[in-house]
């Protein structure tokens, strides 16, 4: 991996953060992107540069189509080409479906599922620049199991795990992989945000492996997919959950 070029949406907090570092430390040069919110921003450079400064944080709406054009020129500006692309940014707000406010709906499907498709298009050119390319998408558990209070999330989900396999057929021609990481529960911001700590003990002891997932776990699983190792394998969704769909 070392000498490869990386963009990863969402990479300034929780999941995208933990890729992030361990790109870095495996020699990667990463473009880390965020929307909106420049205190994590900062927090997040202080902990990465611990590491390495082979990184550039570049701030842009994933489901802003100018934003994401213009975070693409700069990439194209300092490289003309990428290797990776990690489409991992993302949001959630519980509603019962009675309950739904439709734009809010509308809101989880352009960043969750819409983000992914505008990011993915604009990275085409450059990945198509690269020997051994490669995107993984951030699904969930959620997007092949149904969840009250989350319609919104989960057809989101569903459908990036469906994207996910016909970017695979359809970019077969350019070489260029394609697979989609489905994580369970795993501690993070977003994640804590929606539970109590009896609830955590509570999906703790229904995980066969009793806990939830860190974000190390997920990145772990990107990474090999990302890199040569997973040559052959393209258009899977991967489950990292600790068997949680056994249950
Ligand atoms: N944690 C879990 O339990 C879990 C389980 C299954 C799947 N996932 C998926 O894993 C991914 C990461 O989740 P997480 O738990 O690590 O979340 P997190 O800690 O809240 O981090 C989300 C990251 O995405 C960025 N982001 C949010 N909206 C964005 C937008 N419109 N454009 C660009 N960046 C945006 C945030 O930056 P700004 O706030 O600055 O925009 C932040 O860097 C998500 O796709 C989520 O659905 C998480």
């Amino acid at each position: 991996m070392n000498g490869k070029i990386a963009l990863v949406t969402g990479g300034t907090s929780g999941i995208g953060k933990e890729i992030v570092k361990q790109l870095l430390s495996n020699g990667v040069f990463v473009f880390v992107n965020f929307g909106h919110h420049d205190h994590l921003m900062y927090e997040a450079k202080k902990e990465l540069k611990e590491i390495s400064n082979s990184f550039q944080c570049i701030k842009a709406d994933v489901s802003n189509e100018e934003e994401v054009f213009a975070m693409f020129v700069k990439i194209k500006e300092t490289f003309g080409k990428l290797d990776y692309l990690v489409n991992n940014a993302g949001m959630n707000v519980d509603n019962f479906i009675e309950d739904l406010d439709i734009d809010g709906f509308r809101k989880i499907l352009d960043v969750n599922l819409v983000g992914k498709v505008i990011v993915t298009k604009f990275a085409l050119p450059l990945l198509k620049k690269s020997e051994s390319p490669s995107i993984v998408n951030i699904a969930s558990r959620l997007g092949t199991k149904p969840c009250v209070e989350a319609s919104a999330y989960c057809a989101s989900e569903a459908g990036v795990i469906n994207f996910t396999k016909t970017s695979a057929l359809e970019f077969s021609k350019y070489k260029i992989r394609v697979n989609v990481v489905s994580p369970g529960l795993t501690n993070t911001p977003l994640a804590m945000m929606g539970w109590t700590k009896e609830e955590i003990e509570e999906q703790k002891d229904n995980n066969p492996l009793y806990r939830i997932g860190e974000p190390i776990d997920i990145a772990n699983t990107v990474l090999f997919l990302l890199s040569d190792k997973a040559s052959y394998i393209n258009g899977e969704n991967i489950n990292v959950n600790g068997g949680s769909l056994l249950k």
